[in-house]
Formats: C-alpha cells, sequence, structure tokens
C-alpha cells in the first residue's frame, strides 16, 4: 500500500481527553505518512487516491506504550508474588542476566517483537538490558517489525546480581558510548533513549558520565520513579542530600527542560505512585513526562498513582504496560486498568479526586504518551497516521450499540488481543 491513501471505517479517537470524537462510516486521509484529518464525505481532491474501504469496522488510532521491558517479556504472567525489590532480585535481574548470550536474546526478543506488532501498540518506549550486543539486536527486530520505539540498553553499575552489573561507571559509559555510536545513524523507526534503570542501581559517577552521554548526542532519557514505597527509602539512604527522588535525576540534568542552563532533555519516569508535591511541581516545570502503568503497579503492590491529579495539572502523561512488572502488552488493557485503578483511589483514598472517564484514559493511551514522539495519536491534520483497524463482529451481542459503545467494549473486551485486520505506522501498512 503506497503512502498516500484514505481509508473509510467507524473512526473513534479522542482529540481531547474529555470527550469521544466519533465518525461513522468515514475517510481518514493519509499524505505521504501524515494525516490530513477525517472526513464524513470524501473531499474531491483526495478522489484520485487508492481508497480501502473496512465496511463496518473500527479504526483507532495507534497506541502507544510509554513503558515496556522488552526482556521480561518472557516471564509475564509468572513471579507475582514478590514486591518491587524483591520482585527485581529474585525473578527479574536472574531472566535478564540470560540476554548474555545472543541465542537466547534472538528466539526471547523474537517473540517480544512479533507480539507487539500483532497488537494495536504503534509506538514504544522498550527497556533492553544492559548487553549492548543483545540490545542492537532488539533494534535490528523493532526496525524490521515497522514499529516506531525508543530503545534503551540499560545502565546499572551498583544494587544488581554480579552477573547483571556492569563493572564500572567507566565500563558502563564507554559502553554505552559504543552502542549509541552504532545505533544513532542505522535506523528509521527506532532510535536510542538513555536509560539509568532507577537511582538504587546507578552510582553517582555513572549518573555523572550519563549527563555527559546525554549532552554529547542530545538523546532522551527513560527511567523509573517513586514507584514502591521500599524502593523510595532506599534512594533517601543511597542519596540523603537530595529532597526527594526526582531531584537525584535532575541534579544531572536527566530530568527534562532545565532553564537553568538551557538544555531540554525528553524525559519519560515511569509509575510517579508515590511522588511528592515538590517532586510532581518539578516534573510539571521541567515537562517530565509520567508513564502510568496501572497493571504492575497492583501486580507488585506498589499502589495507584493519583492520574487525575497529574491530568488536572497538566502535566505530561501516557499509559505503560510495564511488562512484566504488568503481565500484558495490551495496551488496551491499560486503559481499562487505569479506569479501574482510579475508581479504588476514589473509593478507598480520597473522594474529592473523580475517577478517570473512558475518553480520558483512551486519550492518554494515544495523544498523551504520543506526544513523546512527536503529533502522534489522533487523526487530526499533520499527525503522523498511525491507525488500527479492528473487526469487533466477533465480539457477539444481541441488542443494537452505539458506536461509542462498540468503542468502549472493543478496548475492555480487549479486541487488541483478538483481531487486528490492518495495522499502519506513519502510513506504512504493517499488518
Ligand atoms: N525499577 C527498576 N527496574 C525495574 C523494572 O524492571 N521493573 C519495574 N517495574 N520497576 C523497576
Ligand atoms: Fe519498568
Amino acid at each position: 500500500m503506497s503512502k498516500s491513501f484514505v481509508i473509510k471505517g467507524n473512526i473513534c479517537q479522542t482529540i481531547t481527553p474529555s470527550q469521544l470524537d466519533l465518525h461513522e462510516h468515514a475517510y481518514a486521509v493519509c499524505v505521504d505518512g501524515v494525516s490530513e484529518g477525517v472526513f464524513d464525505t470524501l473531499p474531491q481532491k483526495y478522489a484520485h487516491l487508492p481508497l480501502y474501504d473496512y465496511g463496518d469496522m473500527l479504526i483507532f488510532p495507534g497506541m502507544v506504550d510509554l513503558h515496556i521491558h522488552a526482556p521480561q517479556y518472557a516471564f509475564r504472567g509468572m513471579c507475582m508474588d514478590l514486591e518491587l525489590m524483591d520482585w527485581l532480585n529474585r525473578y527479574t535481574f536472574p531472566e535478564e542476566e540470560k540476554y548474555e548470550d545472543l541465542a537466547y536474546a534472538e528466539k526471547a526478543y523474537g517473540i517480544f517483537v512479533d507480539a507487539l506488532k500483532k497488537g494495536a501498540t504503534t509506538r514504544a518506549c522498550i527497556f533492553a538490558t544492559r548487553h549492548r550486543y543483545a540490545t542492537e539486536l532488539l533494534m535490528d527486530l523493532m526496525e524490521k517489525s515497522g514499529l516506531v520505539s525508543y530503545v534503551g540498553k540499560v545502565n546499572m553499575d551498583r544494587e544488581a546480581s554480579e552477573a547483571l552489573t556492569e563493572k564500572n561507571a567507566d565500563i558502563s559509559a564507554y559502553t554505552t558510548f559504543g552502542w549509541i555510536n552504532a545505533v544513532k545513524d542505522k535506523y528509521k523507526n527506532t532510535l536510542p533513549i538513555l536509560t539509568p534503570r532507577f537511582i538504587p542501581c546507578c552510582t553517582d559517577k555513572l549518573m555523572e558520565e550519563l549527563r555527559e552521554i546525554q549532552m554529547a548526542y542530545g538523546i532522551p532519557v527513560q527511567s523509573h520513579l517513586s514507584e514502591s514505597k521500599g524502593e523510595i527509602e532506599f534512594v533517601r539512604f543511597l542519596r540523603p542530600d537530595n529532597e526527594f527522588y526526582g531531584d537525584s535525576y535532575n541534579e544531572y540534568d536527566l530530568f527534562g527542560k532545565n532553564d537553568d542552563i538551557n538544555t531540554d532533555v525528553k524525559t519519560v519516569m515511569a509509575h510517579c505512585v508515590w511522588s511528592s508535591d515538590e517532586e510532581v511541581g518539578l516534573m510539571r516545570k521541567n515537562g517530565v513526562f509520567v508513564a502510568h502503568c496501572p497493571a504492575s503497579n497492583m501486580n507488585l503492590t506498589s499502589g495507584i498513582a493519583p492520574i487525575r491529579k497529574y491530568l488536572d495539572l497538566g502535566l505530561n502523561i501516557g499509559l505503560g504496560t510495564d511488562i512484566a512488572g504488568g503481565h500484558s502488552e495490551s495496551v488496551f488493557r491499560a486503559i481499562t486498568d487505569a479506569i479501574q485503578v482510579s475508581k479504588m483511589y476514589f473509593r478507598m483514598v480520597d473522594e474529592s479526586v473523580r475517577p478517570l472517564i473512558f475518553s480520558e484514559a483512551f486519550y492518554l493511551a494515544t495523544m498523551g504518551g504520543g506526544a513523546f514522539f512527536g503529533k502522534v495519536g489522533s487523526f487530526l491534520p499533520g499527525y503522523q497516521f498511525d491507525a488500527v483497524v479492528m473487526d469487533d463482529s466477533v465480539l457477539r451481542h444481541p441488542q443494537p450499540l452505539t458506536l461509542a459503545e462498540r468503542m468502549e467494549r472493543a478496548v475492555y473486551l480487549g479486541l487488541d488481543e483478538k483481531n487486528i485486520a490492518a495495522k499502519f505506522v506513519s502510513g506504512y501498512n504493517i499488518i
């Protein structure tokens, strides 16, 4: 399929958090991979383009996963009996050690990329492991998939198993330089992102070196922040001089914009379950993205991130599946989970904080996280043409349904895990 075409079907999107934008039997126009908008009748000037008619199917913008660990896909849905720090030591680090072995990495990453490609995700921010060559292998596979991603070789030089910990900060930095130089111009859709695992695993010296690397290459940053109480306590012990956890990234200019030194480091922090007012204030000021990972926060007994508060404050927020803290790579599932945990927050924690509604959570999964990738997450003119087409007739029902009902049901019933009829990324038809 060429990169200029028209698709026809039931187009469902959110261009603001507060409401659905629905168009029955409408046209979405793609010119050179970029959306021209949605039209109820096709303007004459597009009449010459190839038209693909998907009948009564649903058409959504592609889903954006702002936080997922590729090497953990192998043990998704298992090992759910521990909290974060013990879970990392007992299950996660031993699994990640295996990626020293490229044959294992190829097999495991092949399964991961295949799964991502088959679902509704079109873009993702991905953690690999600390291993350079396995990370490059993952990037090769991601590029072949046609999906768009940021992929990070993880940096970690303390507080993990001996086999997984990099010997020292210099070796970690040296390996990272080698990796970035090898991949930075190699791909069209697969870009490197600096990935300090989290403060407990990174010495001060390593953080210094990562600051230098970020400044040298200007690449974005991803990490974890204020996920669990045990982790936060440990960070307080490791870095007593920082007023709050996020300050320890900010100290090394790895925390969004910094007007004092005129830098703008695109940054996404996963979780932010327990962020203090000061931390939230700095994220807001610096434009740091929050990757909200509700399934992981439930599975690891971390808590409930107050996303409604963050939304009201105007933070940048997207959704993450956080495989394997989260057990499913489905962003539809993350939408449902985000709504459900927000209801529990309302009922159990604070009844002045109203739960998320469906359109808000759908917005987070599309335009919210999409902003990390530029103009992404809707069919508004000028946006990257990322679309998923689904046949919801497999979800049987006896009564007539409105398009709004069909959209909500497709998400709640996990249609992305059942039946993707077509998928487009920047206008490329990858399914
Ligand atoms: N914090 C540091 N590493 C990890 C990880 O692999 N998963 C989660 N959920 N949190 C982390
Ligand atoms: Fe994570």
